[in-house]
């Protein structure tokens, strides 16, 4: 038995236990990992993501009121409110990115039905893998078919993202979403972030996607996420163009003198990582998987020293990995400080990367590192 179908099985058993009433409808939406393409998605740029398979999983009922009933399982705790007032709750935060999809959806014009609801996941909470664009996409997606209409997997996208934005308060660019969405199996997923246009990118035989969680807080994220954010709107505004998305990488480089500190460098993340993101698709499309592991160590350093949103573990990490025969390229994924690494790693060699990268991140942090061989799967879907 999958582990999905364990989480389906498991809300099915705790809308009986918790509300006495069977679903109409159970639904799951993924995690995701981004494979390069880091900092590019609020630049109007592009990103190469897949969805992985560990999911958050949602088993509903309509109402006939205006009540939506939630219980999480992982949070063992209840959240309640009415869709004529949508409030953010303190108490159950994880509540808020529900609420956030129903206040969304209303003001984009949907009439919802109430509902009662179990919501369980296995996608890692607070490790960059979104867990959050998960909940979102999957509630997106009950409200939808349980109130009788469907967005299309852009739209629903640009819809969760915009409850993350502006409910939630995260300024998220639209990756995550997107992914959640509209990710395949066995594919990675190409966005440009400007006109929502994408293509599934099949991943090459042979070769594991493999996830290290540092298990290192990243209470840093949000303001730094920000200020990055700023300068990027600052860098674009100095070299004249609407996003750093529309400038190439030899126009920088004629231009580059004029920028200040660390305005530059962030600048030269962007657009060199935008440059890698594409090379890199076409050398997956292709199977060399050498180039494209080597894009994905360039893209690390970028992060590292111009992005500077890397930290000591992520860097022990990927050095880690770097070290293990047969491992093509090694990375720090999302938004960084903390969370985790992706890592492209020959299918043979899986078993000592395993033991070999958790052995010498012990023995240098002290910490025990998660890791995860992910598999590449749909985006939000209803489970029989
Ligand atoms: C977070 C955001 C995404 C993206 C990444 C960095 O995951 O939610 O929109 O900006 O950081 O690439």
């Amino acid at each position: 038995m999958s582990n999905l179908d364990i989480l389906a099985i498991t809300a099915r058993q705790e809308l009986n236990r918790v509300y006495g009433t069977a679903a109409t409808l159970v639904a799951a939406a993924p995690g995701r990992v981004n494979l390069i393409g880091e900092h590019t998605d609020y630049n109007d740029g592009y990103v190469l993501p897949m969805a992985i398979d560990r999911a958050v999983v949602m088993a509903a009922v309509p109402r006939d009121d205006q009540q939506v009933r939630l219980w999480s399982v992982n949070f063992g705790q209840e959240a309640e409110f009415s869709l004529h007032e949508i409030t953010r709750d303190s108490q159950a935060s994880w509540s808020n990115y529900v609420r956030g999809i129903a206040w969304v959806l209303q003001k984009a014009g949907y009439p919802l039905r109430g509902m009662d609801a179990v919501i369980v996941g296995d996608v890692p909470i607070g490790a960059g893998l979104s867990s959050s664009a998960a909940i979102e996409t999957v509630a997106a997606y009950i409200f939808e078919r349980l109130s009788g209409f469907s967005l299309t997997g852009p739209e629903r996208a640009r819809l969760c993202q915009q409850a993350e934005n502006e409910f939630v308060g995260m300024r998220c660019g639209i990756m995550d979403q997107f992914v959640a969405s509209l990710g395949q199996r066995d594919h990675a997923l190409f966005i440009d972030c400007r006109d929502l246009h994408f293509r599934h990118v099949p991943l090459p035989e042979g070769v594991a996607i493999a996830v290290c969680d540092t298990h290192v807080s990243r209470d840093l994220v949000s303001s730094a996420y920000n200020t990055r954010r700023a300068e990027c709107e600052q860098g674009a505004q100095l070299l004249g163009v609407r996003a750093l998305r529309d400038v190439s990488l030899r126009t920088f480089q004629e231009k580059e003198r004029g920028l200040p500190e660390p305005i530059r460098r962030r600048c030269r993340h962007v657009i060199s990582e935008n440059e890698r993101v594409l090379r890199a698709m076409e050398a997956l499309e292709r199977g060399d998987v050498q180039t494209a592991g080597a894009l994905i160590n360039e893209s690390h350093e970028s992060l590292r020293d111009d992005y500077e949103v890397s930290c000591k573990e992520l860097d022990v990490m990927v050095a880690a990995a770097r070290a293990v025969e047969g491992v093509y390229g090694a990375r720090m994924t999302g938004a960084g400080f903390g969370g985790c690494t992706v890592n492209l790693v020959a299918a043979e060699a899986v078993e000592a990367f395993r033991r070999r990268v958790a052995a010498t991140y012990r023995e240098v942090t002290g910490i025990e590192a998660s890791i995860y061989v992910c598999m590449a799967t749909d985006g939000v879907r209803e489970l029989g």
